[in-house]
């Protein structure tokens, strides 16, 4: 199929999946504690330094000037959004003097995405998919932020890290529909957006026990 129809079809197999993410299950396993704004936003920052990182990492991987661009500009918003959520929790009165949100290793999401090797199923996974996951999370977050009458931050993520975070995906979308040309690039493009999905659609429904925090609202 062409580019374009791959794209379409990929799109339209994300939604479907995405729409099973059902909202408060979706944010409760991968949080430590209460279901708080607080705890969430600490989740927020460990996936936000992660899309930082994986970006950076492919951005010195490609030799292809416009995916380095595209990877260059995530790294800078993952970045923005790290320091502003870090901004919003201290004025929440959170101390993140000894805060570290790598304390206990990268999440298996990240692993995942590391361990991919060509440019069109990181940009599939990592900027296609993933970032349409970060869209679904960031409207339940804003939802829950509401809910628990924390305008301010639901207005951050609204007006400032959603809009990001859906360029993104857009980016991805640019990428692919030039990138993903023969059906071997789309078989592998398809694979990696799947098991993306399936990651993200596994922490949801595990019981956190032991499991430490991965990845929820932003991206
Ligand atoms: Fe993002
Ligand atoms: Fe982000």
């Amino acid at each position: 199929m062409t580019a374009e129809e791959f794209v379409r079809r990929l799109d339209t197999e994300n939604q479907r999946l995405l729409g099973r993410l059902a909202p408060d299950d979706t944010l409760k396993p991968e949080v430590e504690g209460d279901l708080t704004v607080v705890n969430l936003l600490k989740v927020a920052l460990k996936n936000e330094i992660e899309a930082t990182e994986i970006a950076g990492r492919w951005l010195v991987a490609t030799d292809d000037v416009e995916v380095k661009l595209a990877f260059a500009r995530q790294v800078g918003d993952e970045a923005k959004h790290y320091r502003l959520i870090a901004d919003r929790l201290r004025a929440l009165g959170v101390d993140l003097g000894s805060f570290d949100p790598l304390a206990k290793g990268y999440g298996p999401l990240f692993t995942y995405l590391d361990s991919l090797k060509t440019t069109v199923e990181r940009v599939a996974a990592g900027q296609f998919t993933r970032e349409a996951i970060a869209v679904v999370k960031n409207r339940q977050f804003i939802e829950f932020c509401e809910r628990a009458g924390d305008a301010e931050t639901a207005t951050l993520y609204r007006d400032v890290i959603e809009p990001d975070e859906r360029y993104h995906h857009d980016l991805g979308r640019r990428l692919l529909l030039r990138l993903a040309s023969t059906e071997d690039v789309q078989e592998a493009a398809a694979r990696a957006a799947r098991k993306t999905l399936e990651l993200a659609d596994e922490l949801q429904r595990r019981v956190l026990a032991t499991a430490g925090i991965h990845h929820a609202p932003g991206c």
